[in-house]
């Protein structure tokens, strides 16, 4: 598998997804996040964006995080006015025993870039605020905190929209 990684991340490579790897993909999902989706969801953000449709995997091949993302096109969360060509990362997570070695960021940063190909402009997400380690690394990566949704969550948790350009 080693020719098809974007990039290495110590003995972790990130790669394109594919269809075989969707309930691996679910599996970490159910494992990491409240927000769950039906599988053909996933399915259908693969085949419409394979560029932001990543995985990371050990030396093993096993499946040990995520990104996916969705292109869209409306209103830009960054200028007042107009519209815009949107990259969202609708979930991403990473196991809880290979957190803190570099995946998530890396997973992100590869997804945008991945969104840069696909003509986008920006890129957006929504984090539960009290998710500080995620609230961190996107900052890290730039993002800033443009609204905040009340009651974004099922459980009633507020959301940031964090958004940064391309
Ligand atoms: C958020 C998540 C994907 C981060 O993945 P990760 O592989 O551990 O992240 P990285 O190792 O790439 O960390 C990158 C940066 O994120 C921030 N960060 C990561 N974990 C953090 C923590 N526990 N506390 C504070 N900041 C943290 C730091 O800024 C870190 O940079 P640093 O290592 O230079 O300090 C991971 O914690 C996760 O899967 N959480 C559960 C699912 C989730 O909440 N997903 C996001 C939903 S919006």
């Amino acid at each position: 598998m080693e020719n098809i990684f974007l990039r290495k991340v110590g003995k972790y490579g990130i790669r394109r997804a594919t269809s075989r790897d969707i309930a691996d993909v679910i599996a970490i999902n159910w494992a990491a996040l409240p927000e769950h989706y039906s599988d053909s969801f996933f399915e259908e953000r693969l085949q419409e964006s394979p560029e932001t449709f990543l995985v990371a995997e050990d030396e093993a091949s096993n499946i040990q995080g995520y990104i996916m993302c969705r292109i869209e096109y409306g209103f830009s969360n960054m200028r007042r006015y107009g519209l815009a060509r949107k990259g969202h990362i609708v979930s991403v997570a990473v196991l809880e025993e290979h957190r803190g070695k570099g995946l998530g960021g890396v997973l992100c940063e590869e997804a945008i870039s991945g969104m840069g190909q696909r003509g986008c402009s920006e890129v957006y997400l929504e984090v539960r605020i009290s998710n500080q380690p995620a609230v961190s690394l996107y900052e890290k990566l730039g993002f800033k905190t443009t609204a905040t949704h009340r009651s974004y969550y099922r459980d009633g948790e507020d959301a940031y929209l964090m958004s940064r350009p391309i």
